[in-house]
């Protein structure tokens, strides 16, 4: 059944044979959809007929968000933790030990609950595409049963057993990548799509550029495709490492340096701003504008997590690049829409040209400025399209 969507006042596409780049705009727009994909785009004057109609009342209507980088599959709660950092207490990562025990005790169906509430939530808030990590179990049967949940909701599941050194193994962090590049990647290489590594060698948790080199190698080996939690709490080996070895993108991306920013703008690799953990973290942003001004494409994500940012909300993340990291409004859309695809590899999914997924996100607002203009309002959510 095809289904023509009307009444859209501006409609951002990302297709820049249709409008103006970067955001390919289309005014007083129309969209014909059929079985799942964009069949018809363009002036609402022109358009074809179609099964069924929905008129979105002069609404703005963006490709859904997609967020790259999320981790959903946990248990426990760590406000205590956040109100310690907003008097003043560190981020290093030491927290996940507390997610992690309360993980390892959960059951399936409490942790299958939990992440189907969060991917709602986030649906709810105009995601239509989210990327999964394990990372909260960290033992051979917790990892592959993280990702075997992850994988019920989305393919865009990232093994992260290298997240941090579990206690049992404090003190012998080589024997643990030991277990992360043997039995446990064999466990859960048939349940991810990605390999990842919280390579941060300023954490006493996380793992400095040999044993990261090591799990993404690796991973790679394993047929995983990588991504890399590079360069959050310091300027450490991450970006390079993840340029080097080819990784789709470099997460966090908060202290770099000249030769980081080179080797970006030399590679492929996107880099993806998590600007929920600066706030969250009471840390300082990224530097955004240095990246663009580099030509590197740049992905937002919310990085919704129980320890370093706890939000689902993409249009907060627009807001913090609009405002605190001097974003237009513009950029933070496409990093936030297409951005997001291209830290994910993918195609069909952040536009709304012919053949993209039929995955729409309504403003309540006749423009996409007001995600930024109108923080922390739910102005934004999912179209449903019966049918
Ligand atoms: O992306 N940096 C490492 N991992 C997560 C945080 C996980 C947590 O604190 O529970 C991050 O910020
Ligand atoms: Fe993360």
């Amino acid at each position: 059944m095809s289904t023509l969507v009307t009444g859209i006042a501006e409609l951002v596409t990302n297709d820049p044979s249709l409008g103006p780049a970067p955001l390919g705009i289309v005014t007083d727009a129309a969209l014909v959809l059929d079985d799942g994909l964009v069949a018809w785009v363009g002036p609402a004057a022109g358009a074809p007929r179609a099964d069924a109609r929905i008129d979105v009342g002069g609404r703005a209507v963006i490709p859904g968000f997609v967020d790259s980088h999320a981790h959903l599959v946990f248990a426990g709660d760590r406000s205590a933790e956040f109100e310690a950092r907003m008097s003043g207490v560190a981020y290093d990562g030491g927290g996940i030990a507390s997610t992690v025990a309360a993980t390892r005790d959960a059951s399936d169906d409490a942790l299958r609950a939990r992440l189907r509430r969060l991917v709602a939530e986030m649906r709810g808030q105009g995601t239509t595409t989210v990327e999964i990590k394990s990372g909260y179990g960290l033992t051979v049967d917790d990892e592959a049963r993280t990702l075997r949940l992850a994988a019920e909701v989305t393919p865009e599941t990232t093994f992260l057993g290298a997240h941090v050194v579990p206690a049992e193994y404090r003190g012998r962090a080589d024997e643990y990548v030991a277990l992360v590049t043997g039995p446990m990647l064999s466990a859960c290489a048939p349940h991810a799509r990605w390999a990842d590594v919280f390579c941060e060698p300023a954490s006493a948790h996380a793992f400095d550029g040999d044993q990261s080199r090591a799990v993404l190698e690796a991973g790679r080996a394993a047929g995983l495709d990588l991504r890399v939690h590079a360069n959050q709490l310091s300027a450490g080996p991450g970006v390079q490492l993840a340029v080097e070895l080819g990784a789709a993108s470099a997460d966090h991306c908060t202290h770099l340096t000249d030769a980081d920013v080179d080797a970006l703008a030399a590679g492929s690799t996107v880099a993806t701003l998590l600007p929920g953990v600066e706030f969250s973290t009471r840390s300082p942003y990224p530097d955004a504008r240095r990246l663009l001004a580099a030509g590197i494409p740049v992905a937002l994500a919310t990085d919704c997590n129980p320890g370093s940012c706890f939000t689902s909300s993409m249009a907060f993340c627009i807001a913090l690049a609009v405002r605190e990291m001097r974003m237009t409004s513009a950029e933070a859309l496409w990093s936030a829409t297409a951005g997001g695809a291209a830290a994910l590899r993918r195609t069909d999914v952040g536009r709304l040209g012919v053949g993209a997924r039929a995955d729409l996100a309504v403003v309540d607002a006749p423009s996409y400025r007001h995600l930024a203009y109108r923080p922390g309002v739910p102005i934004v959510r999912t179209l449903e399209v019966p049918g």
